[in-house]
């Protein structure tokens, strides 16, 4: 029988990634610039015409994505070697963050199409800024994915309260303000990351005065509201849960930093804990990480921090702790899996709660493969504490899942294949150079796509 016959079904190869158990991470490593704020600073670009200039951007598929959104929308962008070059280039590998240069016109497109929306859900947050710029705009419905169901009746909400008219046909969210959007009082129900950023960014450019009452505070929103207010913007409160906007004619482009990615921060950190290493992470401001910190003090680490960089060193295996996800301050749920890792192989009992995304605990399985003890109930997790996880074949279902069961096999005996790991790659620049330098037996390569099971 050949390949394609009945009974052998064809087989695609994926990408893997492989490393050895019995790891301790130990060494310095840099931080670049966060995905989820510069991926929002590169839709910012669209809100004045001419040359935006973002450094610090990480180098990652999804901001390749972004590259290309914005070229479907009439922008000429050119990515570039950063100044200062990342310190971690002499460390292996390539250069882990560039800059993006952005020239956008005066008249850009209104349309993001469903090929690559769905490759980049976070392409939506073109949404305000094209709405507020051209007074129209239609973009893909992102839909659901690994994590959960990610509704928009936010984004739409508020925009309509700012005097669009927003409708969905044929998978679009299209919105039309063709005399411009007004100034409006806007609740969120939840503080949702993208609707802030959305509605901020159509805020910026509408007639008289946008407040925004229960608005996410992240670190990457406080990056995005000082990118706009250095274009001419007027946001007061930033970082806080009411921003108050008064909007403005015109702005005009600027070169902006990216603030350093606290999540990619974060697993090194909870990487250092669970495999009894000696971590220096620079690149970050360590206290947009304190909740998170805390909790592997509380599970026995030693945590310092100084200026933008802080060290976890672990002698001992962890305590078991327990996580509740919220939106920032809180846990972030992008270190959900670090955490399920850590209770994984932690001495007792955690209680993981998740309270962001329906989905997130979808990943758990692949972490049983590697014999962790989890019990998952709704959006809770119990789970028991072993003192080795067994090296096994699993599959990335997301970026930070991926992420958490390359860590996860650290504590492993054996080996740990991880596929699919294209995922990681969207959010991890060069994530097998920082490994390698951080002392792991580390390989990528490919490896046989097991066809799905059908029952
Ligand atoms: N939600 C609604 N309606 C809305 C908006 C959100 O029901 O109109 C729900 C979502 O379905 C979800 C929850 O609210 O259950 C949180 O969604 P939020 O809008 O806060 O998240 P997001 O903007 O879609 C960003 C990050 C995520 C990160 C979350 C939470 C980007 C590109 N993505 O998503 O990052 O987990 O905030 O912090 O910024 C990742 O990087 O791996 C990632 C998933």
């Amino acid at each position: 029988m050949g390949p394609g016959d009945a009974g052998d079904p064809a087989v695609d190869d994926v990408e893997v990634i492989r490393v050895g158990g019995d790891a301790r991470l130990a060494g310095t490593v840099h931080v670049v610039g966060a995905k989820n704020s510069a991926l929002k600073l590169m839709a910012a670009a669209l809100l004045a015409p001419g040359r935006t200039v973002i450094t610090n951007v990480p180098r990652i598929t999804d901001i390749a994505i972004m590259g290309e959104v914005l070229r479907r929308l009439g922008c000429l962008v050119r990515f570039e070697a950063d100044d200062p070059v990342d310190p971690m280039v002499g460390h292996g590998g390539q250069a882990r963050s560039r800059s993006v240069v952005i020239d956008v016109p005066e008249q850009p497109g209104a349309d993001a199409d469903y090929d690559l929306v769905r490759r980049l859900r976070a392409s939506i947050c073109v949404l305000g800024p094209l709405l507020a710029r051209r007074g129209y705009v239609r973009v893909a419905h992102p839909g659901g994915d690994a994590i959960g169901s990610r509704g928009l009746d936010m984004h739409i909400a508020g925009l309509a309260r700012m005097g669009a008219d927003v409708s969905g046909e044929h998978g679009f969210v299209i919105a039309a303000a063709p005399d411009g959007l007004r100034g409006a009082e806007i609740m969120l129900d939840f503080p949702s990351v993208g609707a802030t950023e959305n509605l901020v960014m159509a805020a910026v450019l509408a007639r008289g005065v946008t407040v925004i009452d229960n608005a996410a505070r992240e670190p990457e929103i406080v990056d995005l509201c000082t990118m706009l207010n250095r274009m001419g913007a007027r946001i007061s409160g930033c970082g806080s849960s009411t921003l108050r906007i008064a909007g403005v004619p015109a702005l005009h482009p600027v070169r902006h930093a990216t603030v350093g990615d606290r999540i990619v921060a974060g697993t090194w950190a909870f990487g250092a804990a669970m495999t009894r290493g000696d971590v220096t992470v620079t690149g970050i401001d360590p206290a947009c990480l304190e909740v998170a910190l805390d909790k592997l003090v509380s599970a026995g680490a030693l945590v310092e921090t100084r200026g933008d960089a802080f060290r976890v060193r672990a002698d001992d295996r962890p305590t078991a702790v327990d996580v509740v996800t919220l939106p920032y301050p809180g846990f972030a749920t992008d270190l959900l899996p670090m955490a399920i890792g850590l209770a994984a192989v932690s001495d007792g009992a955690s209680l993981i709660t998740e309270n962001i995304f329906d989905g997130r605990f979808m990943f758990a399985n692949e972490m049983t493969r590697l014999g962790a003890d989890i019990k998952t109930d709704g959006h809770h997790a119990v789970v028991r504490g072993r003192d080795r996880l067994s090296g096994a074949p699993v599959r990335a279902t997301d970026i930070r899942a991926g992420a958490g069961l390359i860590i996860a096999g650290l504590c492993a005996d054996g080996v740990t294949e991880v596929s699919h790991v294209h995922h990681v790659d969207r959010g991890y620049p060069d994530f097998v150079a920082d490994l390698r330098a951080l002392g792991v037996k580390v390989e990528r390569g490919t490896a046989p796509e097991a066809p799905e099971l059908t029952i």
